[in-house]
């Protein structure tokens, strides 16, 4: 690819419209998990930058243009926002893969149009947010206005750094509120750049702010700020955690999506074919490193050994290679801590008595990268760390199950709740297990399929609150109620 060669600009702070440094000068540099060399430098967000940042934003929103313009203009806006990243697809999917480590193929295929078509796809609800007349008494005109929040505060992860921005952005700028959104300090490249082009688009300045730096001081410093009204989050527990206690303290409301270990369940009277090629797909696109990854893969005993001889074949084949070549179709892992954590697992599951049935090892192209072979894991009990835990990484567990109500216990059995999937012939059992899975995605006979007007979020354990769809919008708007004496 020619353009590998074409440097990086250094990113900036998008603050009200402008292109800025941090108010403390600092930058930090942002690395190509491929093979471990700086890209570019960016400026490094701190607690001022978020105090400047909000106050453009709520400027934005109580005296600026947004929220009162016509949402037909509104929905031009975004709209135009949608093309321009599909006429800046090259580029912006170049970032991405350069910054986070994901095939270009990913990038450029999968997650841009997804980017793009969240800004088109909500772009047609600016028109469509309704209230609702309400029969009180004859003696009154009662109706309910839907309105929205104000400042929304978006925390965004480093495995799907642009789908994000759409996810979050998107819905959130369609009712009208202003945007600050945090990158992850890992790939902070696509978000500045589709802020950049916000404002080729005609969002007017504060309306959509992009602060790329650490969470412990901007991200915090976000949650903490009292002229945000909400913080969407999306990224570790532990971080959801702390981030739903800080709020309380200025009564935000909060969204948070946290990851998973979700379980892909193959039934004995499954197209296998199908099932090897869908277990597969679930668990090595984005390396693994996606919330809702299938990755408790739980088999009927009466397949499972020809099942995992399938998958073992297929997955074998899957090599990391580069990045930017269009054919390679396994990456890097994000960085250098990501890529030990994932083999400390591989280790910890073969000392718990899971066997390595394929990859397992660190794997560098050209001599370079946080590459991480597809791995297998197979013998797993449910009750292994390896079963519970989310690794993050392209390594899948096989669990044996007996009968429908053992791989529905087991799928089950799991602090999280995010996705899971089955694979059947039979429709019946295809409804029955769907409703009984605690999850807030369930694929049958498909994995990781995603739309802009499919909801997308988790219970139990993997959060609240739901990205895409028409639910989005009910996290980024609220109900006035009024009332009018008519008489
Ligand atoms: P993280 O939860 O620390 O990062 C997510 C976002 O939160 C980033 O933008 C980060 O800067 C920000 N953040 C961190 N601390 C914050 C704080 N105190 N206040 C406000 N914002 C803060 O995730 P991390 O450390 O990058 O990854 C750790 C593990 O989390 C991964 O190994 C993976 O298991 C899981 N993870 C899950 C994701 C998901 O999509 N569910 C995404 C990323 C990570
Ligand atoms: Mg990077």
């Amino acid at each position: 690819m020619t353009d590998t060669l074409a440097p990086v600009q250094p990113a900036k702070l998008i603050i009200n419209g402008q292109a800025v440094d941090a108010a403390s000068g600092e930058t930090f540099t942002t690395y190509n998990p491929a093979t471990e060399e700086p890209i570019c430098a960016v400026a490094r967000a701190g607690p001022e930058d978020v105090d400047r940042a909000v106050k453009a934003a709520r400027a934005a929103f109580e005296s600026g243009p947004w929220p009162r313009m016509r949402p037909a203009e509104r929905q031009r806006i975004l709209w135009k926002l949608g093309d321009l990243i599909l006429e800046h697809g090259d580029e912006i999917a170049r970032l991405e893969t350069l910054d986070n480590g994901k095939p270009i193929f990913e990038s450029r295929q999968v997650d841009l149009p997804m980017v793009a078509s969240c800004f088109h796809y909500f772009a047609g609800w600016t028109t469509k947010l309704t209230g609702e007349t309400v029969p009180v008494n004859p003696a009154f005109f009662t109706y309910t206005l839907r309105e929205p929040l104000g400042v929304v505060g978006a925390i965004i992860p480093w495995n799907f750094p642009m789908i994000m921005v759409g996810w979050k952005a998107a819905p959130a700028l369609a009712a009208g509120n202003c945007v600050v959104l945090k990158p992850a300090a890992e790939t902070p490249l696509s978000a500045v750049r589709i802020g950049e082009l916000a404002l080729e688009a005609g969002v007017p300045p504060g309306v959509l702010n992009i602060l790329p730096g650490p969470g412990s001081s901007a991200g915090a410093a976000l949650v903490r700020h009292a002229g945000v009204d909400k913080i969407t989050f999306t990224g570790s527990t532990e971080v959801g955690r702390q981030i739903m206690r800080e709020c309380a303290d200025t009564v935000k409301k909060v969204t948070l999506e946290l990851g998973g270990k979700s379980p892909n369940i193959v039934f004995a009277d499954a197209d296998l074919e199908a099932a090897v090629r869908g277990a597969y797909n679930g668990i090595f696109y984005g390396k693994g490193e996606v919330c809702a990854a299938g990755s408790r893969l739980l088999v009927e005993k009466s397949i499972h050994d020809e099942l995992l001889a399938k998958l073992v074949e297929r997955t074998r084949k899957l090599v990391p290679a580069d990045p930017l070549d269009p054919k390679t179709r396994l990456g890097a892992l994000v960085n250098e801590s990501q890529m030990k954590k994932v083999l400390g697992y591989v280790e910890a599951g073969a000392g718990e008595g899971a066997k390595v049935a394929a990859g397992g090892k660190r794997q560098p192209v050209n001599g370079k990268g946080w590459f991480v072979q597809a791995t297998v894991l197979s013998d797993v009990d449910n009750h292994m760390r390896v079963a519970q835990e989310e690794i993050f990484g392209p390594v899948l567990t096989v669990i044996p199950f007996e009968g429908v109500d053992d791989a529905v216990a087991k799928a089950n059995d799991i602090f999280y709740g995010l996705a899971a999937g089955l694979w059947t012939r039979d429709v019946k059992k295809a409804h029955g297990v769907a409703r009984r899975l605690q999850a807030g995605t369930v694929w049958v006979n498909l994995y990781n399929f995603y739309d802009p007007g499919m909801p997308f979020g988790g219970t139990k354990g993997s959060g609240f609150g739901r990205d895409l769809g028409a639910d989005s919008l009910r996290e980024y708007t609220q109900t006035k109620s009024v009332w009018m004496n008519i008489e």
